[in-house]
């Protein structure tokens, strides 16, 4: 089995030639066979690892472990050849024969934006290291910072152990790293988009929470993105499902919703609209009235109602407002012992996925 492949991925392979479509607007001329059109990423990269600058390619890639599996391809742990002390995650995304479809939006995208947050150094966004072409396996490989797990792997771990005793914190804690992280890609010009779970990674000592996935992230004009283009459809805010809603576009608004709906999720351990079909979530969503459990604070109780408004103009303006909100200032400076002690256990839990998953 080829690196970082399973047979979902091989079923998806084609003979290479990639064109990535420019979504910003600007057109790209259409590629020739065998030529990438993915400026600066080539076969081997220069990367400063921790003060450590070391010349990668993909044969260097030594996997170690899954860490993940999305809509795209694997996310592998892996270690550089004869450097076993630089351990990264390496993403790797299929370069299939282009038209305007997804998967060529996806990788573009993805490398596009965390090439440009990724490496600013800021604590909540993923750190990016490289990006490869990996021409025998026509992917792109994008190299990032590991962390230990995702938020959908950690709450599933969680209610299975009833670990549950500093969620409250833990919770508050993981919004006030994430509206950071989003307040931080929107100075760079930047939506996420697609806030979930699955796209929020978790690291220890010390606790710290950071985004991830800019698959679907979109540019803002005027703080507002103009496209409707899809994020996953569970989190979409009801702006999102009805146009109609927003004649003035996607805008940060809706990135709160995404999160208030995944801090309702990893408490309850479920979706909110886990057992409803597309047409219930729709007509459940323009009328929602969300009740969060009573085992969260009263004041994080009130920021996830805020952020789940179904009129986005009553959802908080600004991220300094929910960072000014009630939940964010009972949260204490420092990690306390118990998120610590907590997130412990709870990641010794999570069992390994298995290489062929
Ligand atoms: N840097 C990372 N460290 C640890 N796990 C990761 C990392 N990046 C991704 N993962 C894992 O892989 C999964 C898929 O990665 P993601 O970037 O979200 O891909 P997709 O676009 O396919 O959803 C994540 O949900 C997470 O479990
Ligand atoms: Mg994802």
């Amino acid at each position: 089995m080829s690196k970082g492949t399973t047979k979902r991925d091989r079923k998806e392979k084609f003979k290479i030639r990639v064109e990535f479509p420019d979504y910003t607007g600007e057109q790209v001329e259409a590629a020739t066979d065998n030529t990438y059109m993915l400026p600066d990423v080539g076969e081997e990269a220069t990367i400063n690892y921790d003060g450590k600058v070391v010349t990668i390619n993909v044969n260097m890639l030594n996997d170690i472990r899954k860490l993940g599996f999305g809509n795209y391809g694997s996310v592998m742990l892996a270690e550089v050849k004869d450097h076993p002390e630089i351990k990264m995650a390496v993403k790797r995304l299929g370069l299939i024969p282009s038209t305007n479809n997804l998967a060529d939006y996806t990788a573009t995208t993805d490398l596009k934006t965390i090439r440009a947050v990724g490496s600013c150094n800021f604590p909540h966004v993923i750190k990016f290291y490289a990006g490869l072409i990996d021409k025998r396996e026509s992917q792109v490989v994008i190299c990032m910072e590991a962390c230990e797990t995702s938020m959908e792997k950690f709450y599933t771990t969680m209610h299975k152990i009833k670990e549950t005793k500093h969620l409250d914190i833990l919770l508050k804690r993981m919004i006030n790293h994430i509206v950071d992280a989003l307040q931080f890609l929107k100075s760079k010009g930047i939506l996420h988009r697609d806030v979930k779970p699955s796209n929020i990674l978790v690291k220890q000592n010390p606790v710290i929470f950071k985004i991830c996935d800019f698959g679907i992230s979109g540019q803002l004009t005027n703080s507002v993105a103009h496209t409707m283009m899809k994020g996953t459809q569970v989190y979409l805010a009801p702006e999102r499902i009805d146009a109609a809603q927003a004649p003035e576009g996607y805008g940060i608004r809706s990135d709160m919703w995404a999160l208030g709906l995944s801090t309702l999720e990893i408490t309850a351990g479920q979706h909110p609209f886990a057992k409803m079909n597309a047409i219930g979530i729709m007509s459940t969503i323009m009328t929602w009235m969300p009740e969060p459990p009573t085992i969260l604070s009263t004041e994080l109780q009130q920021l996830i109602i805020c952020l789940l408004r179904i009129k986005q103009a009553e959802r908080p303006a600004t991220y300094d407002e929910i960072q000014a909100s009630p939940a964010m200032k009972s949260l204490p400076v420092d990690i306390t012992n118990g998120e610590s002690e907590m997130v412990k256990s709870v990641l010794a839990n999570i069992p390994v996925i298995p290489e062929d998953y």
